[in-house]
């Protein structure tokens, strides 16, 4: 349990020997430092559960309180509001608990098994700004997730199924018809064709495949034939199809790498076409899927809908399967191969309806039960200075790495030529660039809209994620230099700004659980700047290494590398890695 947690209990027993019983204590921050550091409230819900004056149960609490000698500058403000402080005592061991373990200020959870979706990468398409929001808000509750100690399994869902393939293999085919993969007769290893096409070339195929179909019925038709020829395993489609996604997987990997993402399942939307028929039956069998104009569909409505609900498209007339269908068959294929508590969805907010209806659907097919709990963890749009869609120079869509690099225009300029040598320099204006675009990402609450204006988050000052790496990048450069002075323990808490860096230290686990009960990095951003901000006015108003009372120094050098290791740990959960120097 946190230290704040086993705070509020001591709390608790306090109150009760004062007679009461809390069950939710009601202990806040004070924003009124001079009265208390913090605020407890109880007195008036207590007043009302004993009916009682709440002037005279804070003054019995107060009795109490005053007994503990962690507690000083106790007093009683308005109709019964007390105020108090910790001790200095206390603080000092606080910070030196901390010390010797950051983990005893976080509050594990109990044991749970979580999917998460986040990837949703498109193959042979290029990665886009909306799949940027997917990885960053996926991957930070993954880890967030994990330090509190759930079980999550990250899963790429990658888009590799489905028409848009079989345009691309269509279009393959047009160009190059001589390859042995349209050749019924060819006996050999299709492995061993090499195929003279790049990531590069797929993203241009498939643009042109989809524009051809749509202006040319006939070439719509051939590629409905492809993709069914796909997803039938029919002899070569079938192995090209395979190729495409090979080449395509590696390129797409290269970018979640680059961002930091990791995910745990490579799997794609074509792992749960085996699942299709166990699907299909389970729905045949309840009776839930109903004829209509040769597709079959699913009747997703309920009573108490305000808004027409559109059926779920279970099998389209032509024969193909939708994306719900495949959503469905992926719940079914996680239910049996990982049995998850939870599947959460990291997609943008716009594919809302999408995921009701495929929710319904699950519950009314029983494919997973009651207890399972499904979640559209939608975001808003990331949008340019002109709050539209982020666009290239010539008005084309943003590609995901267009936009790194366009950043890293930027974080390139702001790189110090004294620390970081020329080779190295690519590669820390990378890291920079995606801590740039990943901490803009996690400012907002997650289902809000923003401007990302490229100048302003790129720069070392302000509320950036540059500024954030150049921070903790200093603190690590102070505790490198005084690696041979004494760093044990906090002996002394002198100045303002180091108590404020203590008493902000100790909201730390009320921050991460707020952060995963709101499934959005909002609280954790806006912390981590918090500390570092507080962290350099003390940096500012110190000279630590010259400090001559060696107490002090001593107690200096211990508070840095208790901030330091939190912004480790965060910068971490936010997937932001911190370079060597920048
Ligand atoms: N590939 C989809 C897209 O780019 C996103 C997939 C999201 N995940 C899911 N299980 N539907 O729009």
């Amino acid at each position: 349990m946190s230290i704040l947690n086993n705070l509020k209990e001591d709390l608790k027993t306090i109150i009760k020997n004062a007679g009461y019983e809390e069950e939710n204590l009601a202990l806040e921050p004070s924003n009124r430092r001079d009265l208390g550091e913090y605020q407890l409230n109880d007195s008036m819900q207590l007043a009302k559960k004993y009916h009682e004056n709440p002037k005279i149960i804070a003054e019995k609490i107060v009795e109490e309180l005053k007994k503990d000698k962690r507690f000083t500058n106790i007093n009683i403000a308005g109709v019964g509001f007390i105020n108090f402080s910790l001790s200095k005592e206390y603080k000092i061991d606080i910070l030196n608990s901390l010390n010797a373990d950051i983990y005893a200020n976080i509050n594990k959870k109990e044991n749970k098994k979580i999917i998460i979706d986040y990837g949703g990468a498109n193959v042979a398409k290029a990665l886009h700004v909306g799949h940027l929001r997917s990885a960053n808000i996926g991957e930070a509750l993954k880890r967030l997730a994990r330090e509190l100690g759930y079980e999550v399994l990250g899963d790429a869902h990658l888009g590799d199924y489905g028409r848009p393939l079989g345009f691309v293999v269509l279009e393959i085919k047009k160009m190059y018809p001589d390859l042995p993969y349209f050749d019924e007769n060819y006996d050999g290893n299709y492995d061993e064709i090499s195929l003279p096409i790049t990531n590069e070339d797929l993203e241009k195929i498939y643009p042109l495949a989809s524009q051809k179909a749509k202006e040319d019925e006939s070439y719509l038709e051939e590629g409905r034939d492809v993709t069914t020829k796909i997803q039938n395993h029919e002899k070569g489609y079938y192995d090209l199809w395979k190729k495409v996604v090979e080449i395509s997987k590696a390129d797409i990997k290269q970018v979640y790498d680059m961002l930091n993402t990791e995910f745990d399942l490579w799997l794609g939307e074509s792992d749960a076409a085996a699942y299709m028929d166990e699907l299909e039956e389970i729905f045949e069998s309840k009776g839930l899927l109903e004829d209509s104009q040769g597709a079959k569909i699913v009747n997703v409505e309920e009573p108490e809908d305000k808004a027409p609900m559109p059926p779920l498209l279970f099998i389209k007339s032509n024969g193909t399967l939708s994306y719900e269908t495949t959503d469905l068959a992926t719940i079914l294929q996680r239910k049996k191969e990982y049995n998850p508590d939870e599947i959460w969805y990291v997609v943008d907010n716009r594919q809302g309806l999408h995921f009701e209806q495929t929710f319904r659907a699950t519950r009314k097919a029983e494919i997973v039960g009651e207890e399972v709990n499904l979640e559209h963890v939608g975001f808003g749009t990331m949008n340019g200075k002109d709050g539209k869609p982020f666009k290239t120079r010539d008005g084309g869509v943003m590609s995901l790495k267009g936009l790194i690099d366009l950043v890293k225009e930027e974080t390139l300029k702001r790189i110090n030529p004294e620390t970081v040598s020329e080779d190295e320099k690519e590669e820390v204006a990378t890291l920079v660039a995606i801590a740039a675009l990943k901490y803009a990402d996690f400012l907002p609450y997650r289902e809000t809209d923003y401007i990302f204006e490229v100048e302003k988050f790129s720069d070392l000052e302000g509320k950036t994620g540059p500024y954030l790496l150049y921070s903790t990048i200093r603190m690590k450069s102070l505790l490198n230099k005084a690696k041979d002075l004494k760093m044990e323990k906090i002996k002394v808490l002198k100045g303002e700004t180091e108590n404020n860096i203590a008493l902000s230290l100790l909201q730390l686990p009320e921050v991460l659980d707020k952060s995963l009960e709101t499934k959005s990095l909002n609280d954790i951003a806006e912390y981590i700047y918090t500390l570092t901000a507080l962290y350099n006015k003390f940096y500012s108003e110190n000279k630590v290494l010259t400090e001559e009372n060696q107490e002090l120094q001593e107690s200096w050098l211990v508070l840095t590398k208790i901030v330091y290791n939190v912004n480790l740990l965060l910068l971490n959960i936010l997937g932001i890695k911190v370079p060597e120097k920048m």
